[in-house]
């Protein structure tokens, strides 16, 4: 799988830049991001709901997807709870894997993390066997703590 390069970093970067509406800029980065790393079929955001105490869908690109993740559900729910980038090589392995789209084969989730808590995962899915790097893993993590000031103020 190839590097993300410093394209999609610098892209999201300046996509966000001088604007603080927070759904405005999550669904510009999840179709940037969708554009953006090749042999995707979904990518976008759940925020975490403190009241309801589960992850809720927020601004994505793909087909409809399951609306709330409990934190001890499903790729995004080990995200949340560990605060872990986590990368699932076949989702088919994943006990617990929550199933939106059964075209999914294997996914990256990354926490959005700010003051020590996660707020919400950024999570990625796609069509084939290990589609990410452990790399790619690290640069979306580093992107998202560049991001994370930018739209979460
Ligand atoms: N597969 C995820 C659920 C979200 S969808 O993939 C969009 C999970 O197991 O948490």
């Amino acid at each position: 799988m190839q590097k993300l390069g410093s394209d999609l970093q610098q892209s999201a970067l300046a996509l966000v830049e001088g604007e603080t509406n927070l759904v405005a800029n999550l669904a510009n980065l999840s179709a940037l991001i969708f554009q953006l790393i090749p042999g995707l079929n979904w990518a976008g955001f759940y925020l975490w709901d403190e009241s309801a105490r589960n992850l809720v869908l927020g601004p994505f690109q793909g087909k409809p997807a399951c609306i709330r993740i409990r934190p001890d559900r499903g790729v995004c729910g080990k995200a949340y709870t560990t605060r872990q980038v986590q990368r699932v090589d076949d989702v088919h392995a994943f006990t617990g894997h929550i199933a939106c789209d059964p075209e999914s084969r294997s996914e990256l989730v990354v926490p959005m993390l700010w003051e020590g808590k996660c707020v919400g995962v950024l999570d990625l899915d796609a069509p084939s066997k290990k589609h990410f790097s452990a790399a790619q893993a690290r640069e979306l993590e580093e992107l998202m703590g560049k991001l994370m000031p930018l739209i979460w103020r």
